[in-house]
């Protein structure tokens, strides 16, 4: 049994909701947007009680909790899982979640009947689709479900990269990323995530458009900057790639706890006499003593078997 208390009245004190709007205000006031990954109940909790603007349940999941090599693997059915967890603890911050691989490549029709799945099941405010799929993106915005966009190393494209890779090297991979970036805005895009490509390159896109752009591994030009919750506090088992930076060991914290709590199970300190229920004193003579007596029964039994055994 595990009790969640109602969030504190200073928990969480900002007032406002980030929506579409605020989205777009940020960027027209030059405020930069603090936006993260959440995956389950707690994390969002304090994802959003620090005032993060944005929180993306991205599908990362399938490598940051899952256990997955890649996001390929993962569902619909995962994303509205652990979406719905993260509805519970997201109240100011703005949610969006990833369409997974597989749920948005076949048709306009199948692609905004995923969204609208996305969206009812998990109470989300937007979805992000990764690639400048212009078609597919414009049906989900005709179903009103605002879109946030994804450019440069799109995770979900690792085969046909050939691996994770930055993008935007060459003078024409620039130029059609500046390009996708526009039609994205263009189609109606609330902010563009962009992935894996040179600052100078992120730059130049940020300065074109009128939508946020949030950057990882894309330098600090961008609108808002994006990480990964597990890869911030070294909860994966990989080295972490340039773009990330630490902001906490959890691993340790957890490693170092857990260690402590074996070892007071073990050697029997835990749990100590405070953190156990007790009986009433007028009941607690009687139930030692019957306790008392049942230990020595039981000890004179294993001393009889004993002796007969010899
Ligand atoms: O799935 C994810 O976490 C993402 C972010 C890295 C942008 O798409």
């Amino acid at each position: 049994m595990s009790l969640t208390t109602p969030r504190s009245a200073q928990a969480g004190s900002r007032a406002q909701k980030i929506t579409v709007q605020t989205l777009r205000e940020s960027k027209r006031l030059g405020r930069r947007l603090s936006t993260m990954t959440a995956y389950d109940f707690p994390t969002a909790r304090i994802v959003d009680e620090a005032e993060i603007d944005l929180v993306l349940v991205g599908d990362s999941l399938g490598m940051a909790v899952l256990g997955y090599d890649d996001t390929l693997a993962v569902t619909l059915d995962d994303m509205i899982h652990h979406a719905r967890a993260v509805r519970r603890g997201t109240h100011h911050a703005f949610m969006v979640v990833d369409m997974p691989f597989g749920s948005f490549h076949v048709s306009d029709k199948e692609t905004v009947r995923n969204a609208l799945r996305l969206v009812k099941d998990s109470g989300a405010e937007a979805v992000k689709i990764e690639g400048a799929r212009l078609s597919r993106i414009t049906a989900v915005l005709a179903a009103e479900i605002p879109v946030v966009g994804h450019l440069g190393l799109t995770p979900q494209s690792v085969h046909a990269m050939g691996g994770y890779k930055v993008q935007g090297r060459t003078h024409a991979a620039v130029e059609q990323l500046v390009e996708d970036a526009l039609a994205l805005e263009q189609a109606g895009v609330c902010a563009l995530v962009l992935e894996g490509i040179p600052r100078e390159v992120a730059a130049r896109i940020t300065a074109c458009l009128e939508i946020p752009t949030i950057g990882i591994g894309a330098g600090p030009d961008c609108d808002g900057q994006i990480l990964v919750f597990h890869d911030m506090f070294h909860l994966t088992f990989a080295p972490a790639a340039k773009f990330v930076r630490r902001f906490g060991d959890a691993a340790a914290l957890f490693r170092d706890g857990i260690e402590a709590y074996r070892a007071a199970v073990t050697d029997g300190t835990f749990p100590a006499d405070q953190e156990s229920y007790h009986l009433p004193a007028a009941m607690r003579t009687q139930t030692n003593q019957a306790g008392e007596e049942a230990g020595q029964r039981a000890a004179d039994a294993q001393a009889l078997a004993a002796a007969g055994a010899d």
